[in-house]
């Protein structure tokens, strides 16, 4: 029966494309709500993509392909043998985040393409459409003309049809080129390369571009084309070659989040959605939390990462340090500097020894004491971006955390060129990977400083708890800092990727000991980050002697770094922000709002809190006459009570903020 059926099954296939009147009839599928629709189709042997939102296009006809090293390119002659369609609808549970309960609901198509003549490869395009955006990703099953290969361009486009405002950072793939400071263009007017994520904003349309599930494969970045066409760009390794790789193998997906306003990216979880489901098993050991260091001493220079008359990373430090955290809710204590290897030149191959601590770091005094307060260590890798001298010791140093029951660390690769390879790069990308997968073994809980960026693998390896990728608390230690803007940008670009540890609250706003370096924003804003900026290991950055006797400092002990629920009331890019948060552990909400140099009020209504409830308001603003500029300090503490119907007016200064806890009464 088989024998007999099988060629006229073909036969049928092929009488099918021939009275398709010489064209593959599109291959289509629609969200589950059937306002986004994705087309694919071939014509002239060429594959591209077509998204349309409310029956408008919003991706004109998009390319699909690639250029390959030392065979012809898997690129045109194709023709659709096969669609595939199907749909999920599923709710899992985060073991921790900004939300608890995500559905992921979407509906697929997947597409065969092969090529008619020639070498006849085949490579399957995998479509996942849901109601906030669609990922898609290419699938190459192994065949006799394709095991190992090497990618030297990605042809993926994103023909955008309206000229949005883009919002940017460049990626000139040549230093820690996530550090940067966004801007805003028309996507016309893009010249350089950019980093995704690349949010864009035009008339009730938010969209971003990004990807999901980075795994053995080099970053996008976009090139601009003609008019507002954007192209995949992939980061480079140092001899050129874009992604080295063997058959069968995926990509990452290419994600486009379109929604209605910014507010709802933040609350798209459709990047974690096309991540794999949790690989670690039992994640209970995975503890979110805040912590503090002697780190804003060091960017400050009152004490140095290296031994000498003012390193910071003492025994006596340290307990100082532990006594505080024990004292006011944090968690963890973060040491740098506790290693040798920090004299000099920090990128100069096989300097630091992670397993050997200075002198006057008595790493079993402090972890002893750490233990009796139930604080947690934070170890600190910095690699200098030697990966080599690190992964030799990789194993060591991972079991030298746990010899010291250390199960959080944070990592660095301050180097323009980590191993001589790009931080976005396929070598880059597997050496985080590496360093993820091997924590996770030793139940060590990351946060990389310098690193790729976040396509949501927190859901495959919740180890990987947050990241920087982004112009961090620093640069306000030693450069020109982050203007009010900044943080205003960044819920809606760097941190749809993931948790960001920006490392907030910073209270001596006007430190002093670096010349005429200072932070940029009020005392009130400072708190408000805690909110509107998430992460799971959220740091409470500034010196205990900044922190005692301060009764701000009550919103930091209080904030939590784990949420059942998220918000986003009011934003405008660039302007202001208003994030709200439920507690994963009570039934009390979080405030935060920041803004711009703008002075303004806001009206938040408190529509979020269970209907028939009172909560205490306890609201931290700035004060008479506060301004980022002038005034930073000003902070009044006020209490009212409210419930579901109470709409709050925050007051917030030019670079202000506020920050409100919101505690359900009895
Ligand atoms: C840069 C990191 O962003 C910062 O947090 C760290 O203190 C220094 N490198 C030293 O490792
Ligand atoms: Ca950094």
């Amino acid at each position: 029966m088989k024998l007999f059926f099988a060629p006229l099954a073909a036969l049928l296939l092929v009488a099918g494309l021939a009275t398709g009147k010489g064209k593959d009839q599109p291959a289509e599928v629609t969200s589950p709500n059937r306002n986004l629709q994705v087309q694919v189709q071939v014509k002239d042997g060429i594959a591209t993509y077509t998204v349309h939102r409310n029956k408008q296009v919003v991706v004109a006809p998009s390319r699909l392909g690639f250029v390959l090293k030392d065979q012809p390119a898997l690129s045109g002659d194709f023709t659709i043998t096969d669609v595939k369609k199907s749909s999920f609808d599923q709710t899992w549970t985060q073991p921790w985040g900004e939300v608890k309960n995500i559905r992921n609901h979407y509906n697929a198509l997947t597409v065969t393409l092969q090529e008619k003549g020639g070498l006849k490869r085949t490579v399957r395009v995998e479509f996942r459409v849901y109601d906030d955006g669609l990922g898609f990703r290419y699938d190459i099953p192994r065949q006799e003309k394709l095991t190992d290969f090497v990618i030297t361009d990605e042809l993926t486009e994103f023909a955008l049809v309206q000229d949005l405002d883009a919002w940017w950072i460049p990626a000139n793939h040549t230093d820690i080129d996530s550090e940067c400071l966004f801007k805003k263009n028309k996507i016309s007017e893009l010249r350089e390369t950019v980093h995704t994520p690349l949010t864009m904003e035009g008339p009730a349309l938010a969209i971003s571009i990004h990807e999901a599930a980075l795994i053995d494969y080099a970053s996008m970045t976009l090139t601009r084309q003609a008019n507002n066409v954007l192209k995949a760009d992939l980061v480079a390794w140092a001899d050129g070659d874009r992604v080295k790789i063997r058959a069968p193998m995926t990509t990452p997906w290419r994600t486009l989040q379109i929604v209605q306003k910014p507010g709802d990216l933040v609350t798209s979880y459709l990047i974690l959605n096309l991540n794999e489901p949790n690989k670690l098993g039992d994640v209970s050991w995975i503890k979110p939390g805040k912590y503090n260091g002697m780190w804003w001493g060091m960017h400050m220079k009152k004490y140095t990462w290296e031994g000498g008359p003012n390193h910071g990373a003492t025994t006596e430090n340290m307990k100082a340090l532990i006594d505080f955290a024990a004292k006011h809710k944090l968690s963890a204590v973060l040491a740098e500097g506790w290693n040798e290897g920090w004299e000099g030149d920090w990128t100069v191959e096989g300097k630091f020894n992670f397993t050997k601590p200075y002198p006057d770091y008595d790493i079993d005094a402090i972890s002893a004491y750490a233990k009796a307060h139930n604080i947690g260590l934070i170890a600190h890798h910095e690699t200098g971006g030697n990966i080599r001298n690190y992964e030799d010791q990789l194993e060591d140093a991972f079991k030298f955390c746990g010899q010291y029951d250390i199960h959080r660390l944070k990592t660095g690769y301050v180097n323009k060129r980590p191993g001589g390879e790009r931080h976005q790069s396929q070598f880059m990308v597997r050496h985080y990977h590496k360093v993820m997968e091997t924590a996770a073994r030793y139940k060590v809980m990351i946060d990389v400083h310098e690193p790729v960026k976040d396509t949501g693998l927190r859901r495959t390896y919740p180890n990987m708890m947050t990241r920087e990728g982004a112009r961090g608390t620093e640069y306000e230690a030693w450069s020109d800092g982050n203007p009010p803007s900044h943080p205003t940008i960044l819920p809606f670009t760097r941190c749809l990727g993931g948790p960001l540890d920006y490392t907030p609250g910073i209270f001596d706003i006007h430190f002093k000991t670096t010349g005429t370096f200072r932070v940029h924003t009020t005392l009130a804003k400072q708190l408000a980050l805690y909110v509107v900026i998430y992460s799971p290991m959220q740091m409470a950055a500034d010196l205990p002697e900044n922190y005692e006797g301060n009764p701000a400092f009550k919103f930091i002990e209080d904030v939590p770094a784990d949420w059942e629920e998220t918000r986003v009331p009011q934003a405008v890019i660039g302007e202001y922000v208003t994030t709200a948060r439920k507690d994963r552990n009570s039934n009390d909400w979080y405030v935060g709002s920041i803004t711009n140099e703008q002075a303004r009020t806001l009206d938040v209504p408190l529509n979020f809190l269970t209907p028939g409830k009172k909560y205490e308001a306890e609201i931290y603003q700035d004060g008479a006459n506060a301004d980022w500029n002038t005034n930073p300090l000003p902070l009044d503490i006020v209490r009212q009570t409210v419930d579901a119907g109470t709409v709050l007016k925050l007051k917030l200064a030019a670079g202000g903020g506020a920050a409100v806890r919101l505690h359900e009464l009895p």
